[in-house]
């Protein structure tokens, strides 16, 4: 018979709210191949600590460590458990989170449901996102803030504004970085490091790992490069096949190249 407790149930034990917000089932999908791990568990905003309690029972041999802005009375709040750790302080503040890292060296799942404004999601996720382990997740709650022009969101310029879930949108593109088709690409800083990006109703997941899939299209994101190889080494290499491919198409990506690069500077878009 099976005795140990669902994350569900747990969660409901403490009166966590993250219930309502639907996200218990989502989060049981991932983390119950992990619950006996021992792992390092950060999550971003204790408030009361009923996500901090519900993390500490379900992930036994874990520590979990939480952070907020305000002081948090750990005995008041029951918090005062063997794997929990509390530090006080903001989630954008560089040199806080630089501590915290320099104590905990990495973590495998970091959450973040602080303060939920555009700008301090970011700067969290710049700043801890190269502290999580391969094969960690990173979640982000809330979501629906992006969406709001009171918590730092944007309701009116959904594709172009700086929002978190455009930030997160964007970084779908890292998945598959090594397609894009422009011989002027410069490798971002999240290419290569991402394996999913998950989207739900007001929460994202970002799972961390090695990409490093060849692309089967461009070589060197180069299409036309590609081209050439495969043809060449299939049927010799030609002096058509060289014009086709070197010349031909190789300027008519020149000529979009620079089109959209003028539509870039109208536009002020970079
Ligand atoms: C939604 S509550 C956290 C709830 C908790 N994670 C749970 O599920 O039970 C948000 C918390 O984030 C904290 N917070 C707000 N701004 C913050 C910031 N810049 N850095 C860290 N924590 C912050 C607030 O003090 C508040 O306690």
């Amino acid at each position: 018979m099976n005795f140990e407790k669902s994350l569900r149930s747990i969660s409901e034990l403490y009166k966590s709210d993250k219930i309502e917000h639907g996200y218990i089932e989502i989060y049981d999908s991932y983390f119950k191949q992990l619950k006996n791990k021992k792992l390092k568990i950060l999550e971003i905003g204790i408030a009361d600590g009923k996500s901090l309690l519900t993390w500490s029972d379900y992930f036994k041999n874990s520590i979990i460590i939480g952070i907020d802005i305000h002081k948090i009375n750990a005995v008041e709040k029951k918090l005062d458990r063997e794997n929990i750790r509390i530090h006080q302080g903001s989630q954008s503040d560089e040199k806080f989170v630089n501590e915290i890292i320099k104590e905990y060296g990495s973590f495998d799942i970091i959450i973040d449901d602080g303060s939920h404004l555009s700008s301090d999601v970011k700067k969290s996720f710049h700043l801890l996102f190269p502290y999580l382990n391969n094969d960690g997740l990173y979640a982000v709650e809330d979501m629906q803030t992006s969406y709001n022009h009171f918590f730092g969101g944007n309701p009116f310029d959904l594709k172009y504004s700086s929002s978190h879930m455009n930030f997160f949108k964007h970084l779908t593109d890292s998945l598959n970085y090594q397609e894009i088709a422009n011989p002027f690409y410069i490798k971002k800083k999240y290419d290569s490091k991402i394996t999913n990006i998950s989207f739900y109703h007001n929460l994202v997941f970002v799972k961390k790992g090695i990409n490093k899939n060849e692309s089967k299209e461009v070589l060197n994101h180069s299409y036309e490069k590609m081209k050439f190889k495969v043809k060449s080494n299939r049927n010799g290499s030609t002096l058509r096949y060289y014009f086709k491919y070197m010349v031909l198409y190789k300027t008519y990506t020149y000529f979009l190249f620079i089109l959209n690069l003028i539509k870039k500077i109208i536009l002020f878009r970079f």
